[in-house]
């Protein structure tokens, strides 16, 4: 019998708008219909906004590549970012973004060197002496392991600080209320409801979850900003970033805006590369054939010699596995865009103002494009050609792609070949994630795998 990995089942008949409305609050992915994986443009109508979905490679790629300039990202979701990420490329547009990108590039051109390799090398050394330490007859929640390790990850390498367990939990913390909250508001303003209905306490949580991240940071920048003298004294990402200077002002970056970036390079860094890194692991455990092999080809690659990033660009069915991972279950898994003139879409007359939707968590389990959508086959990946064009883009596509991709996928990679070797995966019987599509694409009710030692590995 077929084992297929979990996701939440399509509902059958036209919901009322409340319905929608409360399934949209708890999340976006409990509100499908079984037709909403092979329409190519849906419509969702509320109350003075106008909502569209687009599901179709050709119009995927006139909304991100060609003509990009007339979908900017929707200023809500700047708006609702902005307690934690400020004025950052995220959610920026225009001139602002194309600058911002500008100055962030060389950051990033950075991460492809050894040193950050090493940081997450004794970031992974970490996790698996925390592994160690647990009961291995129970199961483990590896979401908060992953949420932990990636933002270790990122400290160390923005800002070359360990994340202490402490410092860890109160930033997580902070931040999925800030998610919740900030979902929940996002849902208030799309369907307008009137201020005077919005909870006071909803409104504060969400404020001073926001504070609580971005003072965390501000603490540690602030007196690496003030130390102007010592610029060279680190390798890190935040180093980069005190030394841009704008070529039009010729300023460097003020406070305020170092912050706003770290935030951003903190926040989309670590809770997209958790997903990934959870739900791998999901499906590793859900199926010992595949996690057989990569183990194998893990052996084969490298032993049980300190990995290096030779050994980890040779592992390529663990990649096409990560790759299947992120096809099924995409950490970002809608892209809100918004119209800035009136357009045309398969003769749907869009107002100036309408929301576009771009999905991966729609195209990439869509049966025109993909057989069998809903398993997990990592030998999909076997012929890049056999893929067809704008229909996979976990990353996103066109000028507003991920800037950590590669960063990324050398993370998740290395972290999954470390644990992999050391342990086989078996997932809780019966479990069934609660997965909601936020900010990232999460189990609200954790991810409990069991780690076995392997044997003959110290
Ligand atoms: C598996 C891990 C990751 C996934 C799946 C992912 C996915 C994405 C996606 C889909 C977008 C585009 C969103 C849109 O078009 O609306 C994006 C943008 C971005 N990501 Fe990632 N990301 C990951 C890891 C990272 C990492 C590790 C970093 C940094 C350390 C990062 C930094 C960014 C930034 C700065 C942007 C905004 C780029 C721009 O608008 O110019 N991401 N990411």
């Amino acid at each position: 019998m077929k084992i297929y990995p979990y996701y939440p089942k399509p509902i059958k008949n036209k919901a009322s708008i409340f319905t929608r409305y409360f399934k949209n609050r708890r999340s976006w992915l409990n509100s499908l219909y079984e037709r909403s994986y092979t329409m190519k443009m849906g419509e969702f109508k509320v109350p003075l906004i106008d909502i569209y979905i687009v599901n179709e490679p050709d119009l995927i790629h006139r909304v991100m590549v060609t003509e990009v300039k007339f979908f900017p990202k929707h200023h809500l979701q700047h708006e609702m970012l902005k307690p934690v990420l400020g004025e950052s490329i995220f959610t920026t547009n225009g001139k602002v973004w194309k600058k911002q990108r500008e100055l962030l590039n060389p950051s990033f051109e950075m991460t492809r060197i050894s040193h950050v390799f090493d940081l997450m090398q004794e970031a992974s050394q970490d996790l698996l002496a925390r592994l160690e330490k647990r009961n291995p007859n129970t199961y483990t929640d590896i979401d908060k392991e992953m949420t932990f390790v990636t933002a270790d990850i990122i400290f160390r390498t923005i800002l070359s600080k360990k994340l202490t367990l402490e410092e860890g939990e109160k930033i997580v913390k902070a931040f999925e209320i800030f998610q919740e909250t900030s979902a929940k508001i996002t849902m208030l303003k799309i369907f307008k409801i009137p201020k005077i209905f919005h909870s006071k306490k909803l409104e504060s949580s969400y404020k001073e979850s926001g504070n609580i991240i971005r003072q965390s940071l501000a603490d540690i920048i602030q007196p690496r900003y003030d130390d102007s003298l010592n610029k060279n004294a680190y390798k890190d990402i935040l180093s980069t970033l005190l030394k841009v200077i704008d070529e039009e002002t010729a300023k460097p970056f003020s406070f305020q805006e170092i912050l706003d970036q770290v935030a951003m390079l903190f926040l989309a860094g670590h809770e997209t590369s958790a997903s990934s890194l959870t739900w791998t692991l999901y499906l590793l455990a859900l199926y010992p054939e595949h996690q057989e092999s990569a183990y194998e080809e893990i052996i084969h690659a490298c032993g049980k010699e300190k990995f290096s990033v030779q050994n980890i660009k040779e592992l390529t069915f663990l990649t096409k596995i990560v790759k299947e991972s992120l096809r099924l279950y995409p950490p970002v898994s809608f892209f809100p865009r918004e119209t800035v003139e009136a357009t045309t879409m398969r003769n749907k007359k869009l107002k100036k103002g309408s929301v576009v939707v771009v999905s991966p968590w729609l195209m990439h389990r869509n049966n025109r494009y993909w057989e069998d959508p809903h398993m997990f086959n990592p030998h999909r990946f076997d012929d890049p050609k056999s893929i067809h064009k704008h229909t996979y883009f976990p990353f996103g596509m066109g000028q507003r792609v991920c800037i950590g991709s590669a960063f990324a996928m050398q993370e998740t990679l290395l972290l999954l070949a470390s644990m992999i070797r050391e342990y086989k995966l078996e997932v809780e019987p019966g479990f069934t994630p609660d997965i909601v599509g936020r900010l990232t694409t999460r189990s609200l009710n954790g991810l409990n795998v069991k780690f076995i030692k392997r044997e003959g590995v110290s």
